[in-house]
């Protein structure tokens, strides 16, 4: 989950979309250990061989808690 610029919550699943490795954080940037896709904290792919960008939950803060909606 990342805080994005307006103050709000960004929350992305972290399964690469190439081939569905579980993602590790670097930094500002989300990446695969086996095959070395790379993305963004927007979800946008930066490095291939993934194409497509990674799903992005929708997450609030409601009294002093986040809640991300897992459905689709
Ligand atoms: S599973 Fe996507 S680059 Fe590794």
């Amino acid at each position: 989950m990342f805080h994005t610029e307006d103050g709000g919550y960004r929350a992305l699943l972290m399964r690469c979309t190439h081939k569905g490795v579980e993602l590790r954080v670097t930094g500002d940037r989300l990446e695969c250990s086996a095959h070395g896709s790379a993305f963004a904290s927007t979800g946008a792919v930066l490095e291939g061989p993934a194409s497509s960008p990674l799903r992005v939950l929708p997450a609030v803060e409601r009294d002093g808690k986040v809640f991300i909606s897992l459905k689709a």
